[in-house]
C-alpha cells in the first residue's frame, strides 16, 4: 500500500524528471509564440497637439574636443572601460555634437521641434576632482541660450550613465560611481554649479537618465563599466545610492533655480527619466507571476521618485512577453537589436502611468534601431498615433520626444545600431535627413490636425 508520503515523493520525482522536457517545450513554444507583426502604415492619423522634440545624450553624441595635454582634457569611465577591453568599439568622436552645435540646432529648426533634450558631461565640467572647466560650463549655457533663441525649449539631463574617471576605479566596483565616498559631495556641487549657470536659460531639468539600467548593465550583466556580473548586492546599493543622489539633486534644483532664473521666470520643472516596457503575459506564465514581477519591477523606481518630480518622464521602445522565452527576432516586427515593435503598448503605458501617479507625462525617448530605414517611418507614425489614442481617452501627455537626432554611439553596441532621424557623414560631419526625418517634420507641421503619410515627399 502506498502512503500519502509515497505519493508525494513519486509526484516530486516525476516532476523533477519532467523539468528538462518542460524547458524544451517552453523554449519551443516561446520561440514559436505569435511573433510581433510590423503594423501597416496608417493611411492617415490625427496628430496630438502636444510638444514634439528630439532627445540626445552627452556621451553618445559629443566629441571630446580636447586632446591629452589640452586644458580641460577629461576622461569618463567609458574611455577607461574601452581601454580595458570591455567594449567592442570605443566612442571616439560621437556625432561631433560638442563642436557642431549649430549644425544640430539647424537640423532641429528644420524639423520644427518645440523641445530638445541634451545632456551635460559631468567629466567635462569637472575633469579633475574639485577642478571645474568653466569654458565647458559656458559652452552648455550658450547652447541652451541658442536653442531658446531658435524657439526651442531645452530639457537638460545632468547624468546619463557616465562618470568622471576619478569616480571610476574599474578594479573596485564596491566604490565605483555612486558608491564612491566622494560621489555625494561632488555630485551636489556639480548640480549646484550647473543650475546657477543654466537657470536663466533652462526651466526643465532631468537629473538622471534611467539609473536602474546603468546599475543592471554595470553590476548584473557586466556590459557597462565597471563590467561586474551577478553582483546583486552592489546592484541594489547602486539603485539606492542613485535614488538618494536624485533626491539631493531635486532639492538643490528647487533651492537654487529661483535665485538665478530671474524674477519673471516660470517655475522650474523636474522630470524623471525611467524606462518603461509594455509587457504581455506569456501563455507559459500560468499564474501570471512573471508578468506581475516585470510590471512591478518597472514601477519600482518611479514609485520611489514620483512624489519629487513635476513631470513623469519616461522612455518607451518595445512591447514584449514578460518571461524568459522571447519570440525569435525573425521577420519585420523587430528592431535590429531584436526589440519587438508594439505601438499599442505605448498607449497602455500612458494609461497605467497616468492612473498610477496622476501627474503630467512626457515621453522622453521613443525610437528604433533600424539600419534599413524600412521600419522607422512606420514605427514613428504608429507610435505618434498611439499617443493620440491615449490623448483621445483624456490622458495627459505633454509631449513626444524621438530618440534620436543622428545615428550615434549606442553604448556596448558601438555604432552598429542606427537610431537617428539623420545619418552622419563621418568624413564631412554633415548630417542628412532620412525618410523618417521628413515624416517627422510633416507630423509636427500637422500638429492638432490630420497627417497623411502619402503626402510626405522624400527627395531622392
Ligand atoms: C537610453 C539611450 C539609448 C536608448 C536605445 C535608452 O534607454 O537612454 O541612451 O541609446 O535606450 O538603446
Amino acid at each position: 500500500m502506498f502512503g500519502q508520503d509515497d505519493i508525494v515523493k513519486r509526484l516530486r520525482s516525476y516532476t523533477r524528471s519532467l523539468i528538462p522536457v518542460m524547458v524544451v517545450v517552453a523554449a519551443i513554444l516561446g520561440a514559436c509564440g505569435a511573433p510581433p507583426i510590423l503594423p501597416p502604415m496608417p493611411a492617415s492619423i490625427n496628430v496630438p497637439d502636444i510638444w514634439y522634440g528630439v532627445s540626445t545624450s552627452a556621451y553618445q553624441n559629443e566629441d571630446p574636443a580636447v586632446a591629452p595635454g589640452d586644458p580641460g582634457f577629461f576622461k569618463t569611465d567609458w574611455e577607461l572601460f574601452a581601454q580595458a577591453g570591455g567594449l567592442k568599439e570605443a566612442k571616439g568622436d560621437g556625432t561631433w555634437s560638442y563642436s557642431e552645435v549649430q549644425r544640430d540646432i539647424d537640423a532641429l529648426k528644420w524639423l520644427g521641434v518645440t523641445h530638445y533634450r541634451f545632456g551635460i558631461e559631468w567629466a567635462r565640467i569637472e575633469p579633475e576632482i574639485g577642478e571645474y572647466n568653466m569654458a565647458a560650463v559656458a559652452h552648455y549655457v550658450a547652447e541652451a541660450q541658442a536653442l531658446r533663441e531658435a524657439g526651442i525649449e531645452p530639457i537638460v539631463c545632468l547624468w546619463h550613465w557616465t562618470f568622471p574617471q576619478w569616480l571610476a576605479d574599474l578594479d573596485d566596483p564596491g566604490h565605483y560611481g555612486w558608491l564612491n565616498d566622494t560621489a555625494a559631495e561632488r555630485w551636489q556641487a556639480y548640480v549646484r554649479l550647473m543650475i546657477e549657470q543654466l537657470a536663466p536659460h533652462v526651466r526643465y531639468y532631468a537629473p538622471m537618465n534611467e539609473p536602474d539600467i546603468q546599475a543592471t548593465a554595470g553590476f548584473l550583466a557586466g556590459l557597462f563599466p565597471p563590467g561586474t556580473a551577478f553582483a546583486f548586492d552592489l546592484h541594489a546599493q547602486n539603485i539606492d545610492a542613485a535614488t538618494t543622489r536624485f533626491f539631493e539633486a531635486v532639492h538643490i534644483i528647487r533651492e537654487t533655480y529661483p535665485a538665478y532664473a530671474g524674477a519673471d521666470a516660470p517655475d522650474v520643472q523636474i522630470l524623471s527619466i525611467h524606462a518603461m516596457n509594455a509587457w504581455t503575459r506569456d501563455p507559459l506564465d500560468l499564474f501570471g507571476w512573471g508578468y506581475d514581477f516585470a510590471k512591478q519591477n518597472d514601477f519600482d523606481y518611479l514609485d520611489r521618485v514620483q512624489e519629487k518630480v513635476d513631470i513623469i518622464g519616461f522612455t518607451y521602445y518595445t512591447q514584449r512577453p514578460a518571461f524568459v522565452f522571447q519570440p525569435l527576432p525573425i521577420g519585420p516586427g523587430f528592431s535590429d537589436t531584436g526589440a519587438p515593435i508594439g505601438p499599442d503598448g505605448l498607449t497602455d503605458v500612458i494609461v497605467e502611468l497616468s492612473e498610477r501617479y496622476g501627474k503630467p507625462l512626457l515621453i522622453l525617448e521613443n525610437g528604433i534601431a533600424d539600419a534599413s530605414e524600412l521600419r522607422r517611418p512606420i514605427y514613428l507614425v504608429t507610435h505618434v498615433a498611439a499617443v493620440q489614442a491615449a490623448a483621445e481617452m483624456g490622458y495627459p501627455v505633454l509631449g513626444y520626444m524621438h530618440w534620436s537626432l543622428v545615428d550615434n554611439f549606442e553604448w556596448h553596441n558601438g555604432y552598429a545600431s542606427k537610431f537617428g532621424l539623420f545619418s552622419l557623414d563621418r568624413e564631412t560631419r554633415e548630417i542628412v535627413p532620412k525618410e523618417s526625418a521628413y515624416i517627422y517634420r510633416d507630423i509636427i507641421r500637422a500638429k492638432g490636425g490630420e497627417y497623411r503619410p502619402d503626402d510626405t515627399i522624400v527627395p531622392n
